[in-house]
């Protein structure tokens, strides 16, 4: 047995936990929606991702844009290729499922007496049959709403050994992207939940997780939540990444609480509108373009 040190308790969530929901309607993950959805979203709300990962489980990413296809070409080449398209704003962009969205995550708050969100957000992520998304941890309480195909969870626990704190404290200082240290022997610690259309994956607040792709094209709507908590631990998170830039050793975020919780967001705040912590990650080059008539789905783009 290893020791792995003290487990993180926050956020309202303890324990990840699966809830039904009815989001998982032909009428609005569909080929047809999806396509019709595809053609109206506006481009600068689009992400699209290829994960390549190595027989260590390491990964690297490429990033790629839809050129000119349709709505309908795009989700072919989805079909086609291990891509994930992700379109942001959702709350802003698609209200109808967005109310919906809402409703169902009401249901499954009103399990928590404490979770309160101020803020939330929702990503629709679009996703290849047999893809895989490296691990990694949210800054945010997520809820997961499975609409179609079947993917597979693994949500590991979070302590110094699987996340540790400075990695925590760099992403949320975005001075690197979110990759997170990754071992093969993290998977004997992992909770798995094959998730089915209709069910919603609930976790703990910072949990590293992981996903794959088992079976046909996959839509999910990742939700993303703030609680007054999360924001305040988030800002303590970047604070403690400025305290450190000075020689500074900040205790575990964990053992922080109550009024020294909120001084330590308060000074995250002025921080962050002066990033004084500089934003170290680049723009991510456009390295292919979404083509289902290429072999593999997507077509490597010359750059300039
Ligand atoms: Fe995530």
């Amino acid at each position: 047995m290893h020791d792995y040190g003290t487990k993180r308790e926050l956020g309202p969530i303890r324990q990840s936990a699966v809830y039904t929901h009815g989001l998982d309607s032909a009428e609005l993950t569909g080929d047809a929606a999806l396509a019709a959805l595809l053609d109206r979203y506006p481009e600068e709300l689009i992400d699209i991702n290829e994960y390549r990962f190595d027989e260590r489980g390491q990964v690297t990413l490429r990033a790629g844009t839809r050129g000119d296809a349709t709505g309908a070409e795009l989700l072919e080449a989805v079909r086609r290729a291990r891509i994930w398209v992700n379109l942001r704003g959702i709350e802003d962009q698609w209200l109808e499922l967005w109310s919906r969205a809402t409703d169902a995550f009401g249901d499954i708050a009103a399990a928590y007496p404490s979770l309160r969100a101020i803020k939330r957000s929702g990503q629709l992520i679009i996703s290849s049959p047999g893809t895989r998304v490296p691990y990694h941890f949210d800054p945010a309480g997520v809820v997961l709403f499975h609409m179609r195909g079947i993917k597979r969870m693994f949500v590991y626990p979070s302590d110094e050994a699987h996340l540790p704190e400075v990695t925590m404290e760099r992403v949320v200082a975005r001075q690197t992207s979110e990759e997170v240290p990754y071992s093969l022997e993290f998977e004997a610690d992992a909770q798995v939940f094959e998730l089915h259309p209709g069910e919603a994956l609930a976790w703990p607040l910072y949990a590293p997780h992981r996903v794959e792709n088992v079976d046909g094209l996959c839509v999910s709507l990742s939700m993303e939540y703030q609680t007054w908590e999360s924001r305040a631990r988030t800002g303590a998170l970047y604070t403690h990444a400025y305290m450190r830039t000075r020689g500074l050793n900040p205790p575990a975020v964990s053992t922080v609480n109550g009024p020294a919780l909120a001084m330590k967001w308060a000074m995250s705040v002025p921080l962050r509108r002066m990033m004084v912590l500089g934003n170290r990650i680049a723009a991510i080059p456009r390295e292919f373009v979404a083509d289902p008539t290429a072999s593999g789905g997507l077509r490597i783009q010359a750059q300039d």
